[in-house]
């Protein structure tokens, strides 16, 4: 795997490497996703599944992307094929994914984006309208489409120009600026009266409600939240340079995402249980009951609102623009195609499948896939089998098919850094976690309702297997 590309790209400094692969982590995936997951799945159960999971497995895995990405010096598909023509398909399957997600993430962004000007508009001030005007909003043909396309721009904007001119710089700044805006609204969120119900629905688990779904769920979002299991970090590692230390870059940057989705529940939780409304109102939880919990705060309730979804709209794009980054990255790398070329061709395709979704919840939703509407197809087939199937192919690759020694020196940079847990880090990618994924995945597929979807998503990979040696 020893390749050097001189001319290769790479990040401007540590700190903008850290911001932008935390900008990568940290997403819809922390504030929109994890709260209502938490909520759906019985609170603090799930919150203790879902750590276990992300220390044990999501830490050690982000490791090895890290270390795949630098040590072959390219993006998924190429760092696969380094190897061997037949780990191609693993490499493809992360550029697919980065598809399918990105067939509904600029559809949430662009809901995001719409938010901040609702509460500009008035529209979200009386509370007992916002859970219709929500409804309303989600399902209309235009206006939902025109956000999505202005989300969608702007990753464009930013991808065109490259990595420490465009990925780097927007992380940088957006990052700690998200972060601010986050403690701002806890803060305000703990000390209204009744808060303590949402610390304690947040923190005591009851594990009468866990089956096999919630491991599932809980697996799926720790690839999900952490870009993991889809060549994300693979590809930001490919752009580092040899002084990084690894592992200590992939703890900081799992940490900054677990206290970010912990942040984002504290700014929740508190205040839902306070103004006597449900944890469980599943995807809309953001959009329907923290503009409802502010617009019943009154005073600087709509200051914080529009907080808000500025900083859900950031941490959306520092996201969107790793995704769309991954399938770029193919074509300038495998292809030889321009960047820019690369990027309005792949925007493009992204936005069909993000106006396919977008119709889906309204004028659409009588077609469907497999049972289910577009922008629910995109969400399970990435989130229920392709990060976790990503996750199994990459611990696998890594753990039998790559020389440990070659990947102790990639870890300690050549003996110059410690990596002190090297040999239970090798253990855990080589045995405990293809195990342990393929047990959660067998039983959460299992109990899943979807069965022929998730059918459906096994042969594609299946298929990608047998016919992607060329790609
Ligand atoms: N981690 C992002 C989020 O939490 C989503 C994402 C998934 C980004 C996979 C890149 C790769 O929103």
């Amino acid at each position: 795997m020893e390749k050097s590309i001189p001319k290769r790209e790479n990040w401007g400094s540590r700190i903008g490497f850290i911001m932008a692969a935390a900008g990568s982590a940290v997403g819809l995936g922390n504030i929109w996703r994890f709260p209502y997951l938490l909520g759906e799945n019985g609170g603090a159960a799930f919150l203790l599944i879902y750590l276990v999971f992300v220390v044990f497995i999501g830490i050690s895995i982000m490791i090895a992307e890290f270390a795949v990405g630098r040590n072959s010096g390219s993006a998924a598909v190429g760092a696969y094929k380094s190897k061997s023509g037949k780990w191609t398909f693993a490499g493809v399957i992360g550029v697919l994914s980065a598809f399918f997600i990105m067939g509904f993430y600029p559809v949430v962004g662009g809901w995001s984006l719409a938010y901040i000007a609702q509460t500009f508009t008035g529209l979200l001030s009386n509370p007992e309208a916002i859970g219709g005007t929500f409804g309303a909003f989600i399902g209309s043909t235009t206006a939902p489409l025109i956000w999505m396309i202005v989300f969608l721009a702007l990753n464009v904007f930013i991808v065109a120009r490259g990595i420490a001119g465009g990925i780097e710089k927007a992380g940088k700044i957006l990052m700690p600026v998200l972060f601010g805006l986050l403690v701002l609204i806890a803060i305000r969120s703990l000390t209204l009266p009744g808060a303590a119900a949402g610390l304690s629905y947040m923190f005591k688990p009851d594990f009468s409600a866990v089956t096999g779904q919630t491991y599932l769920a809980a697996l799926g979002q720790a690839f999900f939240s952490l870009s993991l299991g889809m060549g994300c970090m693979i590809t930001y590692g490919s752009y580092l340079n040899k002084k990084e230390d690894l592992a200590t870059n992939a703890v900081l940057v799992t940490g900054m995402d677990v206290g970010v989705a912990l942040l984002a529940g504290l700014a929740m939780f508190p205040a839902i249980f306070a103004l006597g409304m449900a944890p469980d109102a599943g995807p809309g939880l953001v959009f329907v009951v923290i503009p409802s919990v502010f617009a019943a705060m009154g005073g600087i309730g709509p200051i914080l609102s529009v907080i808000f979804f500025v900083a859900l709209t950031v941490a959306a794009l520092t996201s969107s623009v790793s995704l769309m980054e991954v399938a770029v990255a193919y074509f300038i790398d495998e292809k030889g195609i321009e960047r820019k070329k690369a990027v309005y061709s792949v925007a493009s395709a992204m936005g069909v499948l993000s106006i396919l979704s977008s119709l889906s919840l309204g004028s659409m939703s009588g077609v469907t896939l497999f049972g289910v509407g577009f922008f629910d197809f995109f969400d399970i087939l990435t989130d229920k089998i392709f990060l976790s199937i990503g996750g199994l192919l990459l611990s696998v690759f890594v753990g039998w098919f790559l020389d440990k020694e070659m990947l102790r020196k990639e870890l300690t940079n050549g003996g110059t850094v410690k990596f002190a847990l090297f040999e239970a880090w090798h253990f855990l990618i080589k045995y405990v976690i293809p195990v342990a994924i393929s047990i959660v995945a067998f039983y959460g597929i299992k109990s899943i309702e979807q069965t022929s979807l998730m059918i459906f998503g096994l042969l594609m990979i299946v298929v990608l297997a047998v016919f992607s040696k060329k790609l």
